[in-house]
């Protein structure tokens, strides 16, 4: 297996027009993917996951910096001894040969076409799927899901150094993601190989992933394990971007040494920060407790949305100009119009400097 080093990688696109100004798709990078790692990379559309998997992959030079492979730059390995696999969005299947034909294609390449019927065999079993009945078929006979199939069994027939995915089961409906997602987890167990996963799916990320990268804007936000992204974010930008429902945030100020908000005042902070700072609190839906009695802050009931499955429903209450929502067990009886006290342990709440995003507590 391979180890995978991005050292101040850039990657610009020239507009078409002369008049608008060219995007930065990946801006002065640096990652380090250790060998086996099988990392998830998250961001918001346009941010530039998939150019930065394409430079990963090497079909698109960077403009500046290096990509490694182990200590090798990429740029240095013959094509054919890259050991790459690459699964998109769509599959990136030749069209008009049959699948076996497609998965079988770089072992026909090394001449090692003996070995491909076994290595199916045993993608076969794994995924619980008849590769056998989708082999003889071209990729427009097959449908978005056996397309995607096909596509990270070729991958795998392979000996890869790297695999890498963007997005491979973002056309799936639910159900059949899902089960897709488990596929391709024991297969990366039965077939370790360092590998690269861009999602938009929190929970995708989280089950595949023994990391997970938060990519904004061309630059990597933070790299971690979701506990680690979940609980200690760096910036006000992860600490939004992961967790469902979102952090709830109360903007205020540093006053007397202490944080003073509008529903939620009084609360410790960091000593050196300097009086009249604006900080927000984000506290998770999760750390906010109902409370009885003349205990904590007490806001009307705006919605109560159920979620069976999870055995919960998430409540939002309104207080003043501020809004937030806490987790609630589904026994609980609560109604929309009515009041509730809400309390939260001031260790649980996480500050951030409101001009920086910066985490300083
Ligand atoms: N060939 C290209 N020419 C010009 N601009 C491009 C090109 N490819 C990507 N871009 C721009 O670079 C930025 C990053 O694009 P990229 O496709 O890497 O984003 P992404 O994170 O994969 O987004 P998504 O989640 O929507 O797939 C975007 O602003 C995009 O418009
Ligand atoms: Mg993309």
């Amino acid at each position: 297996m391979t180890s995978v080093t991005l050292e101040h990688v850039t990657k610009k696109f020239v507009p078409a027009h002369a008049n608008e100004a060219p995007v930065t798709a990946v801006r002065d990078l640096n990652m380090k993917i250790t060998s086996g790692d099988v990392l998830a990379i998250l961001g918001p559309s346009g941010c530039g996951k998939s150019t930065l998997l394409r430079m990963i992959a090497g079909t698109m030079p960077p403009d500046s910096g290096r990509v490694l492979y182990d200590d090798q730059n990429l740029a240095d390995i013959p094509l054919r001894e890259r050991g790459i696999g690459m699964v998109f969005q769509e599959g990136a299947l030749i069209p008009h040969w049959e699948a076996e034909t497609n998965i079988g294609f770089f072992f026909s390449l090394r001449k090692r076409e003996a070995e491909v019927p076994q290595r199916l065999k045993q993608i076969s079993k794994i995924t619980g799927i008849g590769l056998d009945e989708l082999l003889n078929r071209r990729p427009r006979q097959l449908s978005g899901g056996e397309r995607q199939r096909v596509g990270i069994a070729r991958a795998l027939a392979r000996d890869l150094n790297v695999l890498l995915l963007d997005e491979p089961f973002a056309s799936l409906d639910a159900k059949y993601r899902a089960e897709a997602r488990v596929e391709l987890k024991r297969l990366l167990n039965a077939f370790p190989v360092t590998s690269v996963y861009v999602t938009h799916d929190q929970v995708e990320a989280i089950a595949l992933a023994h990391r997970i990268a938060v990519m904004r804007d061309g630059q990597m936000e933070q790299i971690g394990t979701y506990t680690n992204l979940y609980n200690q974010p760096q910036n006000l930008f992860v600490a939004t971007f992961i967790g469902t429902p979102m952090i709830n945030l109360f903007k205020g100020r540093v006053e007397n040494g202490r944080w003073q908000g509008e529903n939620f005042g009084d609360l410790p902070v960091r000593r050196d920060l300097a009086e009249h700072t604006p900080l927000i609190a984000g506290i998770r839906a999760e750390h906010i407790q109902t409370l009885g009695g003349e205990e904590g802050t007490e806001a009307v009931v705006d919605t109560v949305v159920p979620y069976l499955s999870e055995r919960h429903q998430l409540v939002t209450l309104t207080r003043g100009r501020e809004q937030w929502t806490l987790i609630v067990p589904l026994n609980e009886p609560i109604h929309a119009g009515s009041m509730l006290r809400c309390g939260f342990k001031p260790e649980e709440v996480l500050f951030f400097d409101a001009k920086t995003g910066v985490r300083v507590g």
